[in-house]
């Protein structure tokens, strides 16, 4: 493998093929939810939004297939953020993980932890899903086990948009007292919708946080959010702690040294 950039937060693991990303990781999330569950009697994932997230599924229904040695029922489902959407709407990332995985390995819907959407704000979508997190985890942070994390071209990641409020209340520059809330809702601008969030701690307190990030488009993105000094109000993904990545080679190339 050529030298990468180096970033002392961060890993990476470079793929060369969009499919070897997803079975790798696919197969890295049963041995690691095998390990959670034969430790702690339970695995608590979140997953993250978008087009990705339906590659990493199938790879999992299909390692699912051959690895029976999951108990897919002792896995806790929840999100890493969501559109104000209904959750019948293709947009919607419940949507997106009912109809590739939840479905595909019958997950018990008592195990699914959605955005409440149907409520009739964003904000009270995140109080809702807040108080949800809250019944569960009794820690002063969610702690969730793993955490899927995708790249937005603009370097968003979750729902933490560059240029937004929310995300201005997370930066190093910033002078008031850093929230405590768990949930967030915002009005994203460039995608004409709100959308609802864990915010920054509530992501940095997940004991693994993995991002997966495929496609030549990330490129621009990933290469600067892994300079060690990139701005997180421009490129709000640099606001996640040590995380590893999982990228391919078409994302990972302004990693690589020439
Ligand atoms: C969402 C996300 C978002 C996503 C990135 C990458 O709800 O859209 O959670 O952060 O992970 O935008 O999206 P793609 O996988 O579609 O490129």
């Amino acid at each position: 493998m050529k030298a990468t950039m180096l970033n002392p937060k961060h890993t990476v693991k470079i793929f060369t093929q969009a499919e070897d990303l997803f079975a790798a990781a696919a197969k890295d999330f049963c041995t690691r939810s095998i390990h959670i569950i034969a430790s702690q009697g339970k695995c608590r994932v979140v997953l993250s939004g978008g087009e990705t997230p339906k590659k990493f599924y199938a790879a999992l229904v299909q390692h699912a297939k051959v690895n029976t040695e999951i108990a897919w029922n002792k896995i806790q489902f929840f999100f890493g953020d969501e559109r104000y959407v209904p959750m019948n709407d293709v947009r919607s990332n419940y949507y997106t993980a009912q109809h590739y995985l939840f479905s595909q390995l019958s997950i018990p819907r008592q195990h699914i932890f959605r955005f409440p959407t149907e409520l009739a704000t964003a904000t009270e979508v995140a109080t809702g899903y807040e108080q949800t997190l809250k019944a569960i985890f009794t820690t002063p942070w969610p702690q969730f086990d793993l955490i899927y994390l995708g790249l937005g071209e603009d370097g968003h990641t979750a729902s933490l948009m560059p240029g937004s409020a929310l995300v201005q209340q997370y930066l190093p520059t910033a002078t008031a007292t850093l929230p405590s809330s768990w949930v967030a809702s915002l009005w994203a601008e460039a995608l004409n919708m709100y959308r609802i969030t864990l915010t920054p701690p509530a992501i940095n307190h997940s004991q693994h946080r993995i991002f997966l990030v495929e496609g030549a488009a990330k490129a621009s993105a990933l290469q600067a959010v892994w300079q060690p000094n990139a701005d997180p109000g421009r490129y709000p993904a640099a606001l996640v702690d040590s995380a590893e990545w999982w990228v391919d080679a078409a994302a990972a190339r302004g990693l690589v040294a020439r």
